[in-house]
């Protein structure tokens, strides 16, 4: 080396010293620098049978100290935990759980900005009340907890119930906008009739002309047996997903909730999707059937109750070997912020050559 090279370097480590005594750091290094790349979310599963017993052992765990606590397992994703984000999340904007409501339990009442849906995969003993009105939980129902919604969830019945706990928690958190309070009882009082908000969207076709209509969402209960016929009576579908519809917010039309899209989709025997890649990232749970979804270049086979990502721009396609049955796909994105910020884009893939696998 020169001495002039030597002297360039000499300098530029006494500016950056001097930088960073003003809390200041030059954009052109930041560039420059290859390990300053934001954390990625690695697409991922998480096995429904070692995700089940572990819910069962939980369960099995005296009793959990601490108001609001849960017998949630969250799905931490390995890209993300690897680059060292504290909160385990499944992608880099939304956090998702195995919880097992054990029998003869109650999840205290609390509420919080954060959002959460509940998707039921095994039983059907439990209830969750939402804001004073209790919904009973079966095996593919959907219920969603807006912001700020009074929750605690019960189970009289004498068997386990599991469901898949999803939360928009990293984007508030991304805001600072994060924060929870307990109810003054372990138990929030019924104070409406079963079916209270369901009944006032009239099956979705109607609204009731006394209630705003806000773009807030409802503490809805989406049955299975109801989003199942949609898509079992849907002619179109799309190139991507096959038939698909989302659980609208039936006030508005629009996403399920501000911040999140569920949806559910059906792939009918032998579909092979077309590929694409979006901005928005998502996260799966199998609700019926088995297949594959080839993420990036990698094939990852799945079954009734695993849970899957696909991360923000990884190109993806859909695959349902079986030609008698269907397979359904329950899932839920960031969709709806990315909208609104203008940041949603897709584009179209070929069809990926498959050179590894995951999981
Ligand atoms: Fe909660
Ligand atoms: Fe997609």
């Amino acid at each position: 080396m020169t001495t002039e090279n030597q002297a360039a370097i000499e300098q530029e480590k006494e500016y950056m010293e001097r930088l960073a005594k003003q809390d200041s750091y030059p954009l052109w290094a930041f560039h420059r620098d290859g390990d300053r790349h934001p954390p990625k979310a690695a697409p991922w599963v998480w096995r429904w049978k070692e995700m089940r017993e572990l819910a069962y052992e939980a369960g099995r765990l005296e009793r959990i100290k601490g108001q609001g606590y849960r017998r949630a397992l969250l799905m931490q994703n390995p890209g993300l935990k690897a680059a060292g984000m504290a909160t385990p999340s499944s992608t880099k904007t939304m956090s998702s759980a195995i919880q097992i409501v054990w029998p003869g339990e109650i999840a205290e009442a609390h509420r919080h900005t954060a959002a959460a849906i509940r998707w039921v995969i095994e039983g059907s003993g439990a209830f969750t009340v939402q804001d004073g009105e209790q919904f009973r939980m079966e095996p593919g129902d959907l219920n969603l907890t807006p912001s700020f919604v009074w929750h605690d969830h019960k189970n009289p019945s004498d068997e386990p119930v599991i469901w898949l706990d999803c939360l928009d928690a990293p984007m508030v958190g991304f805001f600072d906008a994060m924060f929870q309070e307990p109810f003054p009882e372990d138990v929030q009082p019924i104070t409406k009739p079963d079916g209270y908000s369901n009944a006032s969207i009239g099956n979705g076709l109607m609204r009731s002309v006394s209630s705003e209509v806000t773009g807030r969402a409802l503490p809805l209960n989406y049955k299975w047996v109801d989003a199942y016929a949609a898509l079992q009576a849907m002619n179109e579908g799309s190139r991507y997903d096959g038939i698909i519809m989302e659980y609208t917010n039936p006030t508005t039309g629009g996403h399920t909730m501000p911040t999140l899209a569920c949806k559910l989709q059906q792939l009918r025997p032998g579909f092979h999707s077309d590929a694409h890649k979006h901005t928005s990232s998502v996260v799966y749970n199998v609700a019926k059937g088995s297949g594959s979804t080839i993420i990036d270049g990698k094939k990852l086979d799945w079954g009734f109750g695993d849970t899957f990502v696909v991360p923000s721009m990884n190109a993806h396609e859909h695959i349902n070997d079986s030609m008698s049955e269907d397979a359904v796909l329950f899932s839920m994105s960031d969709l709806p912020l990315l909208e609104s910020m203008l940041l949603y884009q897709e584009h179209h893939v070929d069809r990926q050559e498959v050179t590894g696998t995951i999981g």
